[in-house]
């Protein structure tokens, strides 16, 4: 697993941003070779999203030939709810970009039959090739999309109890009322973000420093759902210096020299 350490939250942002551009322009897309792009929701990969669309309205890099498919969904609020992740996804991201609609995959909370939703989304996923890129973000439980302590470190997709830390935690964005607060969703599982080709997942922040502890130093736990990357051939967290607070100092510098080269140039978009 590599693990970049930024400066701050810009630098993780711009990295990250162009990391997933240059695997876009790399690919050399066409419609029938798309580039398949699993994205995260949260506060965590907007300044990659800001970033991204920065790179975009410069010609560096375009979404058409991408398909995304999105980690997850609140259960029961309207599409047009600026919580859902439908809304977020269009205002940080697909409307500022050249994304085709029919290529946007992102579950339906609302849908008549939840489990046939997550398993219809699943096999769209492998009719889709499988995919390229996992972006992800994490709780400061260490969750990956809403694959809450506990979950099984293979789960596919499926609908998930939320637990009173994830409630509580997005408050924020309705009203700080914990009732206002889906207590359900639907989610992909662990082992579908471990069954993508490449996870990269975002790490900022102090309120994450004991996460990145337990996913770094610690073993593949299932109290820490994204601590399975350890087993992924090719899993790269990028964190910001404010989040590395709880690891020890041997290993900070561990990463930030085996890894100098990556830290100090981005990722050149040709
Ligand atoms: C929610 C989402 C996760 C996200 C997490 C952290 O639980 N389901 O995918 O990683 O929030 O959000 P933030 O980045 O705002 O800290």
């Amino acid at each position: 697993m590599r693990i970049l350490i930024q400066e701050n939250y810009q630098a993780l942002s711009n990295w990250v941003a162009h990391y997933v551009a240059k695997k876009i322009k790399d690919a050399n897309l066409t419609p029938e070779k798309p580039f398949i792009l699993g994205l995260p929701t949260g506060s965590s990969p907007i300044g990659t999203y800001q970033a991204l669309v920065q790179l975009y309205k410069e010609g560096k890099v375009s979404f058409q030939n991408v398909i995304t498919f999105n980690m997850d969904e609140y259960v029961g609020i309207p599409e047009t709810h600026p919580e859902s992740y439908h809304y977020f996804m269009q205002s940080n991201l697909f409307s500022h970009v050249d994304m085709k609609p029919e290529n946007i995959n992102i579950l339906n909370g609302n849908a008549e039959d939840l489990e046939k939703e997550c398993e219809e989304y699943e096999a769209k996923i492998e009719a889709a090739g499988g995919i390229d890129l996992f972006l992800g973000g994490i709780g400061p439980d260490g969750h990956i999309a809403f694959n809450e302590p506990g979950s099984s470190l293979s789960s596919k997709t499926r609908i998930k109890t939320l637990t009173y830390d994830t409630i509580l935690a997005n408050s924020r964005f309705f009203d700080n009322d914990i009732n206002k607060v889906p207590k359900t969703a639907l989610t992909v599982g662990v082992g579908t973000v471990m069954d993508s080709k490449e996870v990269l997942i975002i790490i900022n922040g102090y309120k994450k420093a004991r996460a990145l502890q337990m996913v770094v130093e610690s073993g593949v736990n299932h109290m820490w759902t994204v601590s399975a990357l350890q087993l992924h051939k090719s899993g790269i967290i990028v964190c910001d210096d404010e989040s590395t607070m709880e690891l020890k100092v041997g290993t900070v510098k561990y990463f930030k020299d085996i890894e100098s080269e990556s830290l100090n140039k981005l990722p050149e978009l040709l």
